[in-house]
């Protein structure tokens, strides 16, 4: 039998995966690094921090299989997306890596437009986003330039791991694609906006598509790891093209939706299709010669960990004397308050918001507490609202002609019946889950079947890997309940988005 590692490098924490050949598990670990948040509206995390996660969770699983580490053919990687790495001329790490959700760099935005107006949205597919990374990397020249003289090379987050792992500088398409430095349509860096933008095209990796290999694993890797030295790594993808294919998501028609940290509607293209007004994001995807639309709620899982950490305690010695996930108690806490959580909405905006609203000032609301409302009316409305963002996603794919109606879910929230019925019931249409919740890293793996030639391409492995599971079908009764709430919703962030902004000024 053989083997495929799958590395997802997420914003809660690591997870590594070893599949055999046929898709299944054999062992997974996980382990988690905190978020740096400096300040209102900063995010940052320690690169140091996911080389130890990936070192540690590659040896246990290794360990836990008992399987020899040279019948490992192939390893994919899968990570967070825009986290921008600096490392100085001998590889050492120059400062905390900036991540996706912050949204410190309005400033480096607004330069941007002065510097390379539509050039931007013609080459990179997208408007200038504050999340992004090369608005970071001009935050880092603007404010720390001791730190940008120093710096020798610009990685993403799973290409430090990558780097790590092989010694190799290399990006890949679908990642890159979210530097804002990328042609996403021709799939190779732009000469042309890294020098409107002053950002030497020198800094950046070598562009691989991602099922090519990028580089093989070094003895000093192997001995700390227990892999094999000279095991294949491949270019993987940015989490969500990966979880595309670790969802079966690899052709025209096939839609997902991922609640991790971040929520994500996403569709797969066979050509890059553009939003005039730049309310989805584009990007290439992980199947050679097509892209991918997708609409991101900055903070999903993000908003009930925070809701869990700052309120659930209770929840969480509850959970630990039955044995049971805490959130698998605060599902239950959820689902005994009626729809609409008796009249209380919440607003998803932790980290600022990106679909359908641009806007970096945009902050948390729950809207309509009374008296009468008790913690679990918060949770349901948290995931609610969660619900509600990422139907807003939906409604302007519907708008620019996406078809979603193939929808699958996956991340951590989907695990929940509840959270799955909600988007059924808001979406109106069916939500499939696949039998592997594995989704980054399952993708990353089958990508890595592809470099390693188990497969000939990478639908190919898809259709051999991903089985499906679940079907929850919406129901009219109680996509009607939702609708209202939902349309109350869509009116709260217009009446409020001038009092982010005099928020964010004070
Ligand atoms: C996508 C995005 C997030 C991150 C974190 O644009 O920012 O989904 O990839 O997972």
């Amino acid at each position: 039998m053989k083997y495929l590692l799958g590395i997802d490098c997420g914003t809660s924490g690591t997870k590594t995966v070893l599949f055999d050949e046929r898709g299944n598990a054999v062992s997974s670990a996980s382990a988690s690094y905190p978020l740096y948040q400096p300040q209102n509206g900063y995010a940052e995390q320690d690169a140091a921090d996911w080389k130890s996660a990936m070192l540690e969770t590659v040896a246990q699983v290794i360990a836990k299989s008992g399987i020899d580490s040279a019948a490992i053919c192939g390893i994919g990687l899968s990570g967070q997306m825009h986290g921008l790495v600096m490392l100085g001329s001998d590889g050492n790490v120059l400062r905390k890596a900036i991540i996706w959700c912050d949204q410190r760099t309005g400033r480096q935005v607004e330069k941007m437009n002065a510097l390379a107006g539509d050039k931007i949205a013609q080459i990179s597919a997208n408007p200038a986003l504050t999340g992004w990374t090369a608005a970071k990397i001009l935050w880092v020249k603007d404010n720390e330039p001791h730190i940008f003289e120093k710096c020798r090379h610009i990685l993403l987050p799973k290409d430090y791991l990558r780097y790590v792992l092989t010694g190799e500088l290399a990006a890949e398409v679908s990642d890159a694609s979210g530097m804002q430095l990328l042609d996403v349509k021709n799939r190779c860096w732009s000469g042309e906006l890294c020098s409107l933008l002053g950002i030497d095209k020198g800094l950046l990796a070598p562009v691989y598509e991602s099922c090519e290999v990028t580089g093989r694993v070094t003895r000093q890797a192997a001995e700390l790891t227990g892999l094999k030295e000279g095991t294949i790594v491949v270019g993987g993808a940015g989490d969500n093209a990966a979880a595309a294919l670790g969802t079966g998501v690899c052709r025209q028609g096939k839609a997902f939706t991922t609640i991790g940290t971040s929520g994500v509607v996403f569709a797969h293209t066979d050509k890059p299709l553009i939003d005039p007004k730049g309310r989805i994001h584009t990007c290439c995807a992980a199947v050679p010669d097509s892209w991918h639309v997708m609409g991101v709620t900055q903070a999903a899982g993000l908003s009930l960990k925070w809701f869990r950490d700052n309120f659930c305690g209770a929840e969480k010695e509850a959970a630990a004397q039955l044995g049971i996930d805490e959130y698998e108690l605060m599902n239950r806490e959820a689902e005994s308050v009626p729809i609409g959580s008796e009249r209380l909405l919440y607003l998803p905006y932790l980290m600022g918001e990106r679909t359908p609203h641009l806007d970096a000032y945009a902050r948390g609301v729950f809207f309509g507490l009374s008296a009468l409302h008790t913690k679990k009316h918060m949770l349901r409305a948290v995931m609610e609202g969660v619900a509600f963002s990422l139907r807003d996603c939906v409604e302007i794919f519907r708008q620019t002609g996406v078809d979603i109606s193939d929808m699958a879910a996956c991340g951590g929230g989907a695990a929940s019946p509840l959270w799955r019925s909600m988007l059924a019931d808001l979406y109106g249409c069916e939500v499939k889950t696949v039998a592997n919740k594995e989704g980054p890293a399952l993708g990353a793996a089958i990508l890595a079947s592809v470099g390693a030639g188990i497969y000939s391409g990478v639908e190919q492995a898809c259709d051999a890997l991903v089985k499906p599971d679940k079907v929850c079908a919406p129901d009219s009764d109680r996509a009607g309940e939702y609708e209202k709430y939902y349309q109350l919703y869509t009116k709260l962030y217009p009446s409020m988005k001038e009092s982010f902004a005099e928020l964010a000024a004070l």
